[in-house]
């Protein structure tokens, strides 16, 4: 059984932060709401348990506590702001509630050096000011303070029982990895078997005990998620698996040629591919409203699907490239009837009711793992670290009637946006680079002069945000000299456009594309 420390969610917005953090101590974490049932939760056999914060638990009734049978299990448990504060509370200590001071940096000092925390550990941390242990519980020594005196850390070293007013899982907390490593893998004595080796074993023999001996269907797009699914589902089943994969002709510039040589090698004469082009662009013509295009993308998309999963004997089962985020996120809205914070794009997607079951081989995996898998197979570096493309592709960067002719013309200047941004190395999301970047071709024609000569043409605009959740995102500050470089290569080399401009405008209130 996979070594697991389960995450309690009293409702923290970083409750993600702290899996990530523990799987990068390579120990696997879920995520659970703190109400779920005991036994779901004690299925996993933990080796340990953390408690996340809460936006604000104070003494209200409903608010969450430690269920019982987290201190009966006997196993380490790690309890961060608020979920210290319901540690210290079912353990008989007590606990005040102030309000008033948001949260913000402190410096720590500690007093008593345990295997969590240490005298020579970075002090700065993300502290918690909601609430305060007044009097510990029994059997626990305060390992640190800030400041103002107030107790920022304390456990009880026989039990493996600790609380952190301050949050490990952010950025702000200095050492924070480092006091998550030393919980999982001193106090909870966990090995670290999560890595990547692992991680795809686990996924193959998962895969096999699924599907047996059935037929299992895929369909790729290009998209991190899918490729790295269908890749891993092709190792663990060879030539039960076939994929589709249809060329709407409303991708990027080579991305389509990439698709075929990333999954032509393995999944040879069972790699369907449908040449849709013509098709899309026919149900698109004289549409220019963004949401019906959308729709008709969208519907234009499963039928093409139906039929090739007809063609192939409609196999039992079909892969899916849900990932763990999306697993919370769902949960959360089955549990509470939490609204979902991102909006999902049902576009390129597949109806809602199908007669197919599901593998879903990344369920448990971040975006980063699902990354390292995808690098580990062997699919290439384009496809695994690509910035995200929408479901419908450029006919909602085309903004007006989608025409092949427009379509050659945005992929043009789109393709040498792109390349500039990799050349200068701007095109990854790390510090100072772009989580997304692209160009779109407006519905305009402007005046210009070309030669002498007036010209009368569209225009392009290019877009590059950054962004971590892409629910919020500031305009990137690129360099003038990449962006008058991109300018002039595609005033001169893009017939039919004479004018760039440049986006500076955040989401909210823009969003990241423009339809
Ligand atoms: P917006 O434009 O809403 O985009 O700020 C947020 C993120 O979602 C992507 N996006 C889509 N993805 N189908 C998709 O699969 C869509 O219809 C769609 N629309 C936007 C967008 O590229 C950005 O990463």
């Amino acid at each position: 059984m996979t070594e697991t420390i389960i995450i309690l969610d009293f409702g923290s917005p970083s409750s993600q932060q702290i899996a990530r953090r523990v799987r990068a101590a390579q120990v696997y974490a879920d995520l659970l709401p703190w109400d779920a049932p005991e036994d779901l939760v004690m299925a996993h056999n933990p080796q340990g348990f953390i408690l996340s914060g809460a936006p604000r638990l104070g003494f209200e009734p409903g608010v969450p506590i430690l269920p019982a049978y987290v201190l009966q299990s006997g196993r380490p448990i790690l309890g961060i702001a608020d979920g210290m504060l319901a540690l210290v509370q079912a353990l008989g200590g007590e606990v005040s509630f102030a309000g008033g001071r948001d949260d913000g940096l402190e410096h720590l000092s500690v007093q008593h050096p345990t295997c969590l925390l240490q005298a020579g550990d970075n002090p700065q941390v993300w502290a918690s000011f909601a609430g305060r242990v007044e009097i510990p519980p029994a059997g626990f020594e305060i390992l640190a303070s800030t400041e103002g005196d107030l107790i920022a850390a304390l456990g009880d070293d026989a039990r493996g029982y600790y609380g952190l007013q301050f949050y490990p899982e952010l950025a702000q907390t200095l050492a924070g990895q480092q006091i998550i490593n030393r919980f999982v893998r001193e106090v909870c004595r966990c090995s670290g078997t999560w890595t990547v080796t692992s991680i795809i074993e686990r996924a193959l023999s998962q895969i096999r005990t699924r599907v047996g001996s059935a037929r299992v269907l895929a369909t790729v797009s290009g998209g991190v998620d899918s490729s790295v699914a269908t890749a891993l589902v092709s190792k663990a089943v060879g030539s039960q698996l076939s994929a589709v994969f249809v060329d709407t002709g409303l991708m990027r510039k080579d991305e389509a040629r990439w698709v075929r040589q990333a999954f032509q090698a393995d999944l040879g004469a069972n790699l369907h591919c449908v040449d849709a082009a013509e098709t899309f662009f026919n149900n698109l013509q004289g549409i220019t409203d963004p949401e019906a295009k959308r729709r008709i993308i969208g519907e234009t998309f499963i039928r093409i699907f139906e039929t090739s999963a007809h063609n192939l004997g409609d196999p039992p089962f079909l892969v899916q490239g849900t990932i763990f985020p999306d697993v919370i996120e769902s949960r959360a809205v089955k549990q509470r009837g939490v609204q979902p914070v991102k909006t999902h794009h049902n576009v390129g997607g597949l109806p809602e009711k199908m007669d197919f079951e599901l593998v879903e081989p990344l369920r448990e995996l971040f975006k980063d793992e699902v990354r390292l898998v995808g690098e580990a197979l062997g699919l290439p570096p384009e496809l695994v670290w690509r910035q995200p493309f929408p479901g419908p592709g450029l006919a909602v960067r085309c903004l007006g009637e989608v025409t092949p002719a427009r379509v050659e013309k945005l992929r043009q200047a789109d393709a040498i946006f792109t390349e500039a941004l990799a050349c200068a190395g701007l095109l990854t999301q790390d510090e100072g680079g772009t989580a997304q970047a692209f160009a779109v071709l407006l519905p305009v024609k402007t005046v210009g002069v070309t030669g002498g000569q007036r010209t009368y043409d569209e225009v392009i605009a290019l877009r590059a945000v950054n962004t971590t959740d892409f629910m919020t995102a500031d305009w990137a500050r690129l360099p003038a000299s990449l962006l008058a470089g991109v300018s002039e290569r595609i005033t001169s080399e893009v017939a039919g456009v004479n004018r760039v401009v440049y986006d500076i405008t955040g989401k909210p209130p823009g969003t990241i594309e423009w339809e």
